[in-house]
């Protein structure tokens, strides 16, 4: 028996009611965490979004029927309590923020009752994700995910808020669009009125940010949802929201400048965290070089050293002959992981195997003194100690070598970097570590396509330094881009624009786009560029992997309200599915699905 709401005005959420309250009447509203009937009196705690109130029933403080009522509630029955602010007869519960007081109640409205549920609503719950996700609105009663969806709300004013402070307007970009120049796979919808024609969902607001700078708009942001078909992992949703922004008359510094106060505004206000600034910078090159990776997590050291110098002529040929292909050897040392299992040793070696190496050779100085190293007989013994003295390499260390490409060897040793970072507990979780990466380089080869791409996109501005070798080595072009990484995460990135007609012919031709193909793709930008384009920069945070990061979790899922799983479905209202023979008839679209090999 539902009753309603008639008469009846919320004062507080539970956790707003406070010691000063003693002595006043408040009315609650929530739902019911649990209840306990002890004969006379019923205890219930009530919670609602901001938190948990007890609540006492007592036969003579409500009514016979208000009593009974009491003692048949039930978790997660919707109900509204009047009663009387005191200080709690029992005992104090530290646990809770107003386990201090109590509710004394003199009315109860059940305003709707509830079957169990699936699963308890509470804090760190062990359900399976899945059937989580398929109640999701039972999920999100919990209060872990109603914090970090706080905390994602609170981040959205705030950026509003700083942002407007900065002389940035809010402006909507359109989400039917044409294709935009991210390079992930595109999201498509068909169109009914033009049949056999396909709007695309926006990867980005990119164009439309630069089209907005050719129309004086000279600071603008946006909280704008983007789409992207691309393998889902744990930073990655098909659909995700950046907090994007453009400048007019900026250079990178004035970009990075805006960012850094913004991050440190946000990180003050949301988690009373100083963000020192300015946050370091690292060139691209120093990255791979020491991290092997573009989004380094310097929460801790272990840099990767290059030992190609000193290998370039010894005995092992996996050393010397990758060095003779152009590769390189270099290694880690890991302090502490001496002593590893071979069982953990066969691991590590598939993890390396996993990230493309042909092997590891390592080195193993056991904490008993004894090395164990399986390509020693290859090097003579003052080769072995010269290579262990270069490394660092103390009793109880482990050496790793990757013999490879640069890629290669940068992907091997990033990836065990972290491996053993994790392994030897050194991640610390409440640190925030910033850094921006810089200098990207402008093109990457891709050896599918056989032709360079653009690492960012290809409106990004070549470093002027650079801009004498975009014909003779465009490969080792830099480029005006930059990202902001936290604690191993790219929380943002963006570039320098080009703006001049010559730089920008220079670089689809690099790219291996035709006049035509540019013409057909972005012709209307390069049009709009004719009629007076201002210098511009900008950049875009994914707002769900910062908020995944101020809020500690592993997965972005866990700050979205209604995110979608692996293979990109909504296990909650079954997204995508079918749909009607009339609506495809409608767009002129038939479906013929191939069978499975
Ligand atoms: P970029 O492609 O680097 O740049 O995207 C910016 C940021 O968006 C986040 N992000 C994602 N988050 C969740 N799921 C995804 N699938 C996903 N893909 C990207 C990342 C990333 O750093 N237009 C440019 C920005 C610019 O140049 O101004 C852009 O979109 O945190
Ligand atoms: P092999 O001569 O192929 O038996 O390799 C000898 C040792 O070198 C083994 O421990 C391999 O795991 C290791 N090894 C092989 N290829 C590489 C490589 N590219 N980089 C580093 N170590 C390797």
């Amino acid at each position: 028996m539902a009753e309603s709401m008639k008469g009846l005005k919320r004062t507080h959420r539970c956790a707003e009611v406070t010691k000063a309250e003693i002595g006043s009447t408040v009315t609650l509203m929530g739902w019911v965490q649990k209840s306990r009937n002890k004969g006379g009196i019923v205890f219930v705690d009530l919670r609602d979004r901001s938190g948990i109130m007890q609540i006492i029933f007592e036969n003579g403080d409500i009514d016979a029927e208000g009593f009974e009522k009491a003692g048949k509630l039930r978790s997660e029955f919707v109900i509204a309590v009047t009663g009387h602010v005191e200080a709690r007869s029992g005992a104090v519960n530290e646990n809770l923020a107003t386990g201090e007081i109590e509710i004394r109640a003199n009315s109860l409205r059940v305003l709707s009752e509830s079957e169990t549920p699936p699963f308890p609503i509470e804090e760190n719950s062990k359900t399976r994700e899945e059937v989580r996700l398929k109640y999701r609105y039972l999920d999100l009663r919990r209060p872990d995910l109603q914090k970090n969806l706080i905390l994602r709300s609170k981040v959205a004013v705030l950026v509003r808020q700083f942002l407007a402070d900065e002389g940035f307007l809010e402006i909507e970009t359109p989400i039917l669009n044409k294709s935009t120049p991210e390079g992930a796979r595109d999201y498509l919808v068909p169109s009914r009125i033009h049949p056999g024609s396909f709007y695309a969902l926006p990867q980005s607001p990119q164009i439309f940010k630069q089209l907005l700078m050719c129309s004086g708009y000279d600071r603008y942001f946006q909280i704008a949802k983007c789409f992207r078909d691309e393998d889902l992992r744990a930073d990655r949703q098909p659909e995700f929201t950046q907090i994007d922004m453009e400048l007019s008359f900026v250079d990178v510094d004035d970009v990075i400048d805006v960012n850094e106060r913004l991050l440190a505004y946000l990180f003050k206000l949301c988690l009373n965290e100083e963000v020192s600034l300015p946050i370091q910078r690292m060139t691209w090159q120093d990255a791979m070089d020491y991290y092997g990776s573009d989004k380094p997590d310097l929460r801790f050291d272990m840099k990767i050293q290059d030992v190609s110098e000193l290998v370039k002529d010894c005995g092992f040929g996996v050393f010397t002959g990758a060095i003779e292909n152009g590769g390189m050897v270099r290694g880690l040392c890991a302090k502490g992981l001496g002593d590893v299992s071979s069982k953990k040793m066969k691991h590590i070696e598939k993890t390396a195997k996993d990230y493309g190496a042909k092997g590891l050779a390592y080195i193993q100085l056991k904490s008993d003194g004894t090395v164990k190293c399986p390509f020693s007989k290859f090097m003579s013994e003052e080769e072995l100690q010269a290579l262990i003295q270069a490394m660092g390499g103390e009793t109880g260390d482990l050496l790793v070598f990757a013999a490879d490409k640069f890629k290669v060897v940068c992907d091997v040793l990033g990836a065990l970097r972290l491996k053993f970072a994790e392994e030897l507990n050194l991640l610390d979780k409440s640190e925030y570590r910033f850094v921006w990466i810089t200098e990207f380089p402008l093109l990457e080869w891709s050896e599918e396509e056989n032709r360079y791409t653009a690492m960012h996109h290809p409106f990004t501005m070549p470093m002027e330094e650079d801009l004498d070798m975009i014909d003779s080595e465009p490969g080792k072009v830099r480029a005006k881009a930059y990202d902001i990484v936290l604690n191993g995460t790219e929380i943002g990135g963006g570039s320098v624009r080009i703006h001049q007609n010559d730089i920008q012919e220079k670089m689809f031709e690099c790219l291996g786009i035709s006049k035509e193909q540019a013409q057909e793709k972005f012709g209307f930008l390069l049009e709009a560029f004719k009629y007076g384009v201002p210098p511009h920069a900008g950049l875009a945070y994914g707002l769900d992997r910062l908020v995944m990061l101020m809020t500690k979790e592993d997965t972005i899922r866990d700050v979205i309200a209604f995110p979608k799983v692996k293979d990109a479905s909504c296990l909650l209202t079954d997204a995508p599915n079918t749909v009607d023979d009339k609506q495809l008839e409608e767009l002129c679209l038939e479906i013929e699905i191939p069978e499975k090999e």
